[in-house]
């Protein structure tokens, strides 16, 4: 068997040369192994009926998509002729259509789920026990939260709150918290912050809501500072990039502890001019060291151009900040390409995926050309001339209003892209796009079968906090423990180049044992804290020689909650 061979000889080079990551390219000297190593796409449904604008995995491997209420009739009816009657609709007052879908990984299936009120440009975060928590949108759904309890049969939907937010949450970024709340900050026009559940006992005239004064101070004459990146650090603070400028904030006591450097070039990375940004894995092997990578944007003049149709070229460059140093400084690193409107999702590999937007233009009606095809991934541990790689192309146009989530497999899925007023399939450049994709990145090509692991152990086991945990797999041909690592990531809930709640923590190995020929016990620590970690589900997932298992879930909680 030459090809084994092969491998084998690949694999000690790589591991005397210590390099993990790159093995996708070393792997790909003998032309039949070489394929899928830029990734591959497969066309899943060429319509869903609906434009996938937010998208969120939940744990029992389905995922939710919607759109918006206002686009009018789309592709798909809803079941059993209901209608939705809305006088306040600004498209159809009585509309026999769906707006949101429930899709189903395992068996590539979806149906029709039920939304009330516009869910525009909104925001969700998943509760520690796996409903997902959708807030705000526009029109008759600014105000309104919206809940989907995953379920096994085949009728649930979202049950609907009106009048929950105190204020109007539309282009606002949620975040889940160490204690299980949600945060909700900012929209269009709202210079301030509220939570989930809402705070019952304060009497003020706007109860719960708390002002912000960083997004007064971020926005400009085109905003640039709608769907603020946030992310939850092991500190407990949060940190908050809008526009070009970003805060450590502690939202217990509504306060700014320090602000970072303005991100070098001036341009504008947040809607509309929409670049994305990461919070880079947590290690706990490695004391946590916080860092965040933010890609893409446009000029700063870019949305008045795009408004007289005329588009200019999107940002190439990414900033890295290293959130742990005292005085941290942006490094600036170049993108094979530029971007706007770009989502970025962390692979089971600890890489960055930058999929989906556009060379040229804006965020916002009418405003992107020039589709960015090709995913590129980042490897942020790479030398920084080694980093980017550009992926095979999709065949689609992801403009504004697309989304991609990664799923349990290791898979990515991809859909949306609208950037009309309305449904528009014919007559146009870029018409409504209602497929849906997955783009299968490099290490899911057949030829790292010998080195990849498979996970024996079962489904949602309670992963405690600090608490030791085993994992049972299998893999052909074990390496060492060094390059070896189990990891969790939380689901992300994805829409206008956000992935919000997305966050990677690499967890302590302890231990590994082998059981057998080829299959293998490795313990890890649970997450330290519920900074490191908020409570909820995760995917969870066993990394070897840079090749992951698929994933499965398990139940991030505390100790004193087990054996209920
Ligand atoms: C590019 O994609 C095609 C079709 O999915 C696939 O057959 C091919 O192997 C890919 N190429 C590389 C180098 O990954
Ligand atoms: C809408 O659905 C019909 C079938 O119900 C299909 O023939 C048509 O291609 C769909 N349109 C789009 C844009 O997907
Ligand atoms: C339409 O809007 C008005 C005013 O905001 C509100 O009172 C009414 O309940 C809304 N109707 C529906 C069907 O949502
Ligand atoms: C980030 O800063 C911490 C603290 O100074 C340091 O230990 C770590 O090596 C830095 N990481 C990178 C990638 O520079
Ligand atoms: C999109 O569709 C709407 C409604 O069908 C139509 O009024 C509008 O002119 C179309 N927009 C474009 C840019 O063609
Ligand atoms: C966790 O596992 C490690 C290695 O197997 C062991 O040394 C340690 O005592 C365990 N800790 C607890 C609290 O069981």
């Amino acid at each position: 068997m030459p090809s084994i061979n092969v491998i084998i000889i690949t694999l000690v080079l790589i591991l005397f040369s210590s390099i993990i990551l790159p093995s996708a390219l070393i792997f790909c000297q003998t032309p039949p192994k070489c394929a899928g190593r830029q990734g591959q796409w497969e066309l899943l449904h060429s319509s869903l009926g609906i434009s996938a604008m937010h998208m969120q995995l939940l744990h029992n491997n389905k995922v939710i998509m919607f759109d918006r209420t206002d686009f009018g009739s789309s592709n798909l009816s809803l079941p059993n002729g209901r209608c939705r009657r809305d006088t306040n609709d600004t498209a159809l007052k009585v509309d026999c259509t769906a707006h949101s879908i429930l899709y189903d990984i395992d068996t590539n299936t979806f149906r029709a789920l039920m939304v009330h009120t516009d869910t525009w440009c909104s925001s969700g975060a998943v509760l520690p026990d796996g409903t997902l928590i959708q807030t705000g949108g526009y029109n008759d759904g600014d105000h309104v939260i919206r809940s989907f309890t995953p379920c096994t049969d085949e009728n649930c939907d979202w049950i609907e709150f009106p009048h929950y937010l105190t204020e109007r949450r539309w282009y606002a970024t949620n975040q889940i918290l160490p204690d299980g709340r949600i945060i909700i900050v900012g929209g269009r026009r709202q210079f301030n912050y509220e939570f989930y559940p809402r705070l019952q006992e304060d009497s003020s005239p706007s109860p719960g809501t708390f002002r912000f004064h960083f997004l007064v101070e971020t926005t400009d004459q085109y905003e640039n500072n709608l769907y603020p990146f946030l992310n939850l650090l092991p500190s407990g603070n949060l940190f908050i990039f809008a526009n070009t400028r970003s805060v450590l904030f502690d939202y217990k006591q509504n306060r700014v502890v320090k602000e970072f450097p303005q991100i070098p070039g001036g341009d504008p990375r947040n809607y509309p001019s929409s670049g994305s940004s990461v919070l880079l894995p947590l290690d706990e092997n490695e004391g946590n060291v916080v860092e965040i990578l933010l890609c893409g944007g446009a000029p700063r003049d870019g949305f008045s151009h795009a408004s007289r149709r005329s588009f200019a070229r999107a940002l190439s460059s990414c900033g890295r900040l290293n959130v742990s140093q005292e005085d941290p400084n942006w490094v600036m690193e170049d993108m094979p390409m530029a971007r706007v409107m770009n989502d970025m999702l962390l692979l089971p590999t600890g890489d960055v995926l930058i999929i989906n937007g556009a060379e040229l233009g804006t965020a916002g009606w009418e405003n992107g050309a020039d589709p960015a095809k090709a995913p590129i991934v980042y490897r942020p541990s790479e030398a920084s001339n080694w980093r980017f790689s550009v992926m095979n192309s999709s065949q689609r146009p992801r403009l504004y209003h697309s989304s991609a989530v990664l799923l349990p497999d290791g898979r990515v899925l991809v859909g949306g892209s609208n950037p009309h007023v309305y449904y528009n399939f014919t007559g146009v450049e870029f018409p409504t796009d209602l497929s849906l994709e997955a783009f299968s990145p490099p290490y899911l090509a057949a030829g790292y079968t010998p080195v990849r692991p498979t996970i024996l152990t079962s489904l949602n086991e309670v992963l405690g906090y600090g608490d030791n945990f085993s994992v049972k797999f299998t893999v052909p041909d074990y390496l060492t423990d060094k390059v070896l690592s189990v990891r969790i990531i939380a689901p992300s809930f994805t829409t206008h180049s956000f992935s919000m709640n997305q966050r990677m923590v690499v967890l302590k190995l302890m231990e590994v044992c082998r059981l057998t020929s080829d299959t293998y016990d490795v313990t890890v620590m649970g997450p330290s804290t519920a900074e490191i970690a908020p409570p909820g589900y995760y995917m969870l997932f066993v990394v070897h020689a840079g090749i992951p298992s698929s994933g499965t879930w398990v139940k991030v909680q505390s100790l004193a909650e087990e054996g209920v």
